[in-house]
C-alpha cells in the first residue's frame, strides 16, 4: 500500500512510519525541511502554505495521513494561537483543496488528526464519539479542523477523524516532559489538585488503531484514540512515580502560577475528560495496553 505521511516527522508520525514500512507500505513523508531517505522512508520537503510540486506526491496514492500541527505547548500569545489555528484548520483546508485538483489520481482515503480537546472541560461525564463539543479555544479549533477535514468526503474519499488523547510515549509528549524534574526531585509534578481525567493513549496502541482504521475500508467518520480506561493525573502521575522512583510521590503546583506562565494553555492542560473509544471496541479493535499499569510499566520499565 501506497501512503504519504503529512507532518510525519514528529512523535506519532515516526512511530507510525516506521513500523507500516515494517509492514510493507510504501511511505512518503512530507516535511518543511526533511529530505532524501531514511531506511525505506522516503521524505519531501513541501511548503504548506501553498499548493506546490507536493501535489504530485499525492497522486495516485492509497491513503493519506494528516498529522500536521504546530506544537500547543508554549505561552499561548495571540501569535501562537493563530499557529496553532493556521497549522491545522489552514493547512487541512489547503491538503482538501489538493486532494480536489487530483481528480482521478486522489487516494482511497485520508486519515484526519483531530483531538479529544474537542470536548472541553467535562468532570466525570463519560465522553464518547456521540457526545457534545466543548466551546473553549481547544474545542472550537478542533471543530474547524474536522470540518476541513471532512470536506473531502465531497471528492469521494473515505474520511477517519482520529480524536487523539495524550500519547505516552518513552522519547516524546507527556511522559518525556516530566522525565527530567522526576529524576532530579524522586515526584513527579501535578498541576492543580490532579482530579481531572487524562484521556491517555499509549503510542503503540495509537499506531496500532491507526493501521486498524487503514485496514478496514469500511470504517469512517470519527474515532476517539484513547485508552478504554481513563484516569485522573493524579493516579496517573502516582504510578508514574512509584515506576521511576520506586514511591507514590507527587507534588502539586498550584494552577494560578501555571496559568500565569502559561495563559490560556494553562486552563487546557487543567481541563477534564473522561473519554471512552466507544467505537473502536464496537469495532473489535482490541487494546495491548488498556490500562495505565500495563501501559507505564512497558514504557518505563
Ligand atoms: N501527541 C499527542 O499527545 C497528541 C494528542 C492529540 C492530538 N495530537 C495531534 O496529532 C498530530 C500529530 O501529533 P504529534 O504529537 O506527532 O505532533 P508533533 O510531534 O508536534 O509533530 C507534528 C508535525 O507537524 C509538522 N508541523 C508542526 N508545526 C507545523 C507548522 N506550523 N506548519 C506545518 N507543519 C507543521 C511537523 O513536521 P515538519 O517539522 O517535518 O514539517 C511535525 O512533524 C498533531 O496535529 C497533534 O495536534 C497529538
Amino acid at each position: 500500500m501506497k501512503l504519504v505521511i503529512l507532518g510525519g516527522t514528529g512523535l506519532i508520525g515516526s512511530y507510525l512510519s516506521k513500523n507500516l514500512v515494517k509492514k510493507g507500505y510504501q511511505i512518503t513523508v512530507l516535511s518543511r525541511w526533511k529530505e532524501g531517505t531514511e531506511g525505506s522512508i522516503k521524505y519531501v520537503r513541501w511548503n504548506p502554505e501553498t499548493i506546490g510540486g507536493w501535489l504530485e506526491v499525492l497522486a495516485n496514492q492509497d491513503g493519506i495521513v494528516n498529522l500536521v500541527g504546530e506544537s500547543i505547548m508554549g505561552y499561548w500569545s495571540n501569535a501562537k494561537k493563530i499557529a496553532i489555528y493556521q497549522s491545522r484548520v489552514g493547512i487541512t483546508q489547503k491538503i482538501v483543496k489538493a486532494l480536489e485538483k487530483l481528480e482521478d489520481k486522489r487516494p482511497n482515503f485520508l486519515i484526519q488528526a483531530s483531538a479529544v480537546g474537542i470536548y472541553g472541560d467535562r468532570g466525570e461525564e463519560l465522553l464518547t464519539e456521540n457526545s457534545h463539543s466543548g466551546t473553549d479555544f481547544l474545542a472550537n479549533l478542533a471543530k474547524e479542523w474536522e470540518k476541513a477535514g471532512m470536506t473531502a468526503t465531497n471528492y469521494g474519499i473515505r474520511v477517519v477523524i482520529i480524536r487523539t488523547g495524550i500519547v505516552l510515549a518513552k522519547d516524546g509528549g507527556f511522559i518525556a516532559n516530566l522525565l527530567p524534574i522526576t529524576k532530579i526531585v524522586r515526584k513527579v509534578p501535578v498541576i492543580g489538585k490532579g482530579s481531572n481525567f487524562i484521556p491517555w493513549i499509549d503510542i503503540e496502541d495509537e499506531i496500532r488503531a491507526i493501521e486498524f482504521l487503514i485496514s478496514n475500508r469500511d470504517m469512517d467518520g470519527i474515532f476517539n484514540l484513547s485508552a478504554p480506561n481513563p484516569v485522573t493525573v493524579s493516579e496517573l502521575s502516582k504510578l508514574i512515580a512509584k515506576t521511576i522512583t520506586g514511591k507514590e510521590r507527587i507534588f502539586h503546583i498550584p494552577s494560578s502560577i501555571v496559568k500565569l506562565i502559561l495563559g490560556d494553555l494553562g486552563k487546557a492542560i487543567l481541563a477534564s475528560q473522561r473519554v471512552i473509544p466507544k467505537r473502536l471496541l464496537e469495532a473489535g479493535f482490541a487494546f495491548k495496553y488498556p490500562t495505565c499499569e500495563s501501559s507505564i510499566t512497558h514504557l518505563l520499565t
